[in-house]
């Protein structure tokens, strides 16, 4: 099913996702969107951090179900019942435009690679597909060189396993624009400088005003 209003920002460690949601965020047309991310920020959020901190260890299926779990919240919190959080789905119903950096996608490529393809399937099958999803494409190497600055380097964000999640995108993506094509996919060439990105996911984006 897809859930109208919803957009979602996908792409390995170190493509510049969160940099084109804080580029969106200082848009005056974007001042009533909903800007939200995963791992959230509620205690199953929070202790995902701390397994990707290296922490805490955990088996890669529990990390698979927890990654689930966080999105189950982050989807279907009520308002009503969740301390005021709207979840996706509430905001989106309510015609509000929601921007995600990450979802399902990124269970369907790391966790593939931790634990197999067929937990991940699984636990995913369930979660409503976004209106648009913004794929930034960017080599291993090239994004390695931007993480390599960062202060705290996570679990996942080593050569190896990049380049085996990059693939593992690449394929997600690539079944998911054979099979569901009411989804749209827009790859973004994440190498471009900021603004000339900034610009394509606007074009894109304005249209579910
Ligand atoms: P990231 O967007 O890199 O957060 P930050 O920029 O704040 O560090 O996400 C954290 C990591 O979590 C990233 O390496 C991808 C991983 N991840 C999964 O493995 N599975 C998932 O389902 C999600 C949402 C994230």
């Amino acid at each position: 099913m897809i859930l109208k209003n919803f957009a979602v920002f996908e792409g390995i460690d170190g493509a510049g996702t969160s940099t084109q949601i804080q580029l969106l965020k200082k848009r005056e047309e974007c001042k009533n969107f909903c800007f939200t991310a995963e791992p959230t920020s509620f205690p199953t959020g929070k202790f995902l951090r701390q397994m990707l901190k290296g922490d805490i260890t955990l088996n890669p299926k529990t990390s698979a179900f927890l990654f689930a779990a966080d999105r189950a919240e982050h989807v279907w919190g009520k308002s009503s019942e969740n301390g005021g959080f709207m979840g996706i789905e509430e905001a989106c119903l309510n015609n509000k435009i929601t921007v995600s950096d990450r979802y399902i996608f990124s269970s369907l490529a790391y966790q593939k690679v931790t634990c197999g393809k067929e937990l991940p399937a699984a636990l995913n099958s369930f979660f409503p597909l976004p209106e648009l999803l913004f794929f930034f494409e960017i080599e291993p190497e090239d994004s390695l060189k931007r993480i390599s600055g960062r202060e705290t380097i996570e679990i996942y964000e080593k050569s190896d396993f990049l380049k085996e999640t990059e693939k593992a995108y690449r394929e997600v993506i690539n079944e998911y624009e054979k099979s569901v094509p009411q989804m749209k996919i827009i790859r973004i060439n994440a190498v471009q400088p900021k603004d000339v990105i900034a610009e394509k996911i606007w074009n894109e984006l304005k249209n579910l005003l």
